[in-house]
């Protein structure tokens, strides 16, 4: 099955013998790729709307793994299931993901793994996990098309980070390389163009955005 590098990446971030729940499946092509190139990992494809859970049921049916991989119809946690360890959201805004979460905050006391690719807001999702006992243990960034998405594995521990290290995300921060150059430039970029167009009454937007454009200043050459 052709999978795009952004969900393929998603993937090969998962840990052998995971139990997944992937919310928002849409067609579960992560979850076909998954349990097809490992055995031992099992998920939960599941989503809010019919059409796409339908169309997930038949792509599973295609590749006949329909005893690897169950199929849920709810909103978000609402179709956790007690011995899942593995969280996976992506495709989504970060917000929802943390709508999600608060829906069930149980579950953050049960799961091991999260892993997440929010659409923006990446800093409030890091910061909301970070304060409800998980740290990054791996973050990384993949090109799909013209899009540059950013991938974060929470593991269930406590650390500290600085706003520098939430801002950029204490991993990436770290390995930086070619793809950290070309997101934040172009996270510089939206931003200058911001501070252009804001109005004069958005006098702390335009201060937020302009202590962030000194940050990548000093991190991006
Ligand atoms: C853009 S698709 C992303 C599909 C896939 N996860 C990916 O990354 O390519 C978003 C999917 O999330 C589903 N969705 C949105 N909100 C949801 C929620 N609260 N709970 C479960 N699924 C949701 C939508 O129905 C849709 O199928």
């Amino acid at each position: 099955m052709k999978i795009n590098d952004r969900l393929k990446k998603i993937g090969d971030l998962v840990e052998a013998n995971s139990f997944c729940l992937d919310i928002g499946c849409d067609h579960a092509f992560l979850d076909i790729y998954l349990v097809q190139k490992n055995k031992n990992i099992r998920t939960i494809a599941s989503d809010v709307a019919e059409g796409p859970l339908n169309h997930a049921k038949e792509n599973i049916k295609r590749y006949h793994l329909e005893d690897k991989i169950e199929c849920r119809l709810g909103n978000g946690l609402d179709t956790y299931s007690e011995d899942v360890n593995t969280i996976i959201i992506s495709g989504m805004g970060g917000r929802s993901m943390i709508g999600i979460f608060k829906n069930h905050m149980e579950v953050l006391k049960k799961v091991d793994t999260i892993i997440l690719s929010p659409n923006n807001y990446q800093v409030d999702v890091k910061k909301f996990l970070c304060r409800h006992k998980f740290y990054l243990q791996n973050e990384e960034l993949v090109k799909d098309g013209k899009y540059i998405y950013q991938i974060l594995v929470f593991k269930k521990g406590k650390k500290r980070y600085t706003k520098k290290q939430y801002f950029f995300g204490p991993v990436l921060l770290e390995k930086k390389g070619k793809l950290f150059e070309e997101y934040y430039k172009r996270e510089l970029k939206s931003r200058e163009i911001l501070i252009k167009v804001l109005p004069k009454n958005y006098r702390f937007k335009k201060f937020i955005t302009k202590k962030e454009i000194k940050m990548i200043k000093e991190e991006v050459s």
